[in-house]
């Protein structure tokens, strides 16, 4: 018995007896497949589009954490391309003739948000940024007119930075979003955003453990070509070394130095955990909500007042959210690469809170 998605009538709406469970559901891999888990069959299910609509995709949506305005829309994808490996064929008969009551052998593919575009990138590796909405997510996060950290947007409210950035200073109120810019100097004379409220993973200090956190903005940032989300990933989406990425920031341009006036960008690839736990690199201190990225030889590296800014890379035409900008010890030294929050890891942590908050 092959595979079939799931039939409509197994839509969780919160009616009774409701076969899924309310949170139940994801977006698998870089072509937004949605899924859902089944209690029945205990395995992710691809949603049959028979019988779908924008209505249920806004649902779903939401149920992610996603506003409903940001909706783009849904897809439907061929079966056989939706397919997926993990999926076998269950011996629950009573459930499976209710799954492949699917005629049109489609399944939904759901963009929630229009997330990871930007204009015309040129890229060299270590340099200025010259063009505004080349790295369109990328934030500068301020206090009392000052610089500390980065930040991504990944919806009109959300921005994701590190833990360690917030975790001493908790309060919502001292901080100043800026998106859209590029140099420091022209955010001084802007008014940036205010934030309402900030989320932190259950960061280790001692360890950088979940060096992850949320800032919620006060009033919901205007997506234009130069302030535009970045995409988290979706489940079953895995970057392994030594895939490109590009890291950004106004870090210092040197271990020691002050913060950089322009937006600098960096291409760096990633590192394997096993390589980046040996004994001349990080010697075990590499945990599963860390991953490593930069050059093992040196010279290229994000630095001090990078941290909570993006590590992105590019899949299926879009740029998705790697990491976050966590650590290092000192900055661009020879197998001492930079070390960035997991956010593959932290996805159902991000979805929970955006939800719920
Ligand atoms: N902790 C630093 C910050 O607060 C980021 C350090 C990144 N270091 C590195 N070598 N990549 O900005």
């Amino acid at each position: 018995m092959d595979n079939k998605c799931v039939s409509l009538s197994q839509w969780c709406d919160g009616m009774e007896n409701c076969t899924w469970g309310d949170d139940e559901i994801r977006l698998f891999r870089s072509n937004f497949l949605l899924q859902m888990y089944s209690n029945v069959t205990r395995k992710w299910e691809n949603v049959c589009s028979d019988g779908w609509n924008d209505s249920l995709g806004k649902q779903a949506c939401e149920k992610m954490g996603y506003e409903r305005n940001t909706y783009v829309g849904y897809e439907e994808i061929d079966y056989i391309l939706a397919k997926t490996d993990s999926l076998s064929s269950s011996n629950l008969t009573g459930f499976l003739s209710k799954t492949s009551d699917c005629p049109s052998n489609k399944a939904v593919a759901l963009k929630c948000i229009d997330c990871g575009r930007n204009i015309g990138t040129r890229i060299v590796g270590g340099t200025t940024v010259t063009s505004k909405g080349v790295w369109p997510w990328q934030v500068s996060l301020h206090i009392s007119g000052v610089h500390l950290c980065g930040g991504s947007v990944i919806t009109p409210y959300w921005i994701i930075t590190a833990a360690h950035c917030v975790h001493e200073k908790s309060d919502a109120r001292v901080w100043t979003v800026y998106a859209g810019y590029l140099t420091l100097p022209e955010m001084l004379s802007a008014t940036g955003r205010s934030v309402s409220r900030i989320v932190m993973h259950n960061f280790d200090p001692v360890t950088n453990e979940n060096d992850i956190a949320l800032m919620k903005l006060s009033s919901p940032l205007t997506i234009t070509l130069n302030v535009r989300p970045v995409c988290l990933p979706n489940k079953g989406m895995y970057f392994t070394a030594p895939r490109d990425c590009y890291v950004t920031g106004w870090g210092s341009l040197f271990s020691g130095g002050s913060s950089s006036q322009t937006l600098q960008e960096a291409k760096i690839q990633l590192i394997d955990r096993t390589t980046c736990n040996s004994r001349l690199v990080y010697d075990g201190q590499i945990t599963d909500t860390m991953i490593c990225s930069g050059k093992l030889e040196g010279g290229v590296d994000s630095c001090q007042g990078d941290s909570g800014g993006p590590l992105v890379t590019k899949e299926n035409s879009l740029w998705w959210l790697v990491g976050d900008t966590s650590w290092g010890d000192g900055c661009a030294f020879r197998n001492k690469p930079g070390v960035y929050g997991n956010v593959t890891y932290f996805l159902y942590w991000i979805h929970e809170q955006m939800r719920k908050y």
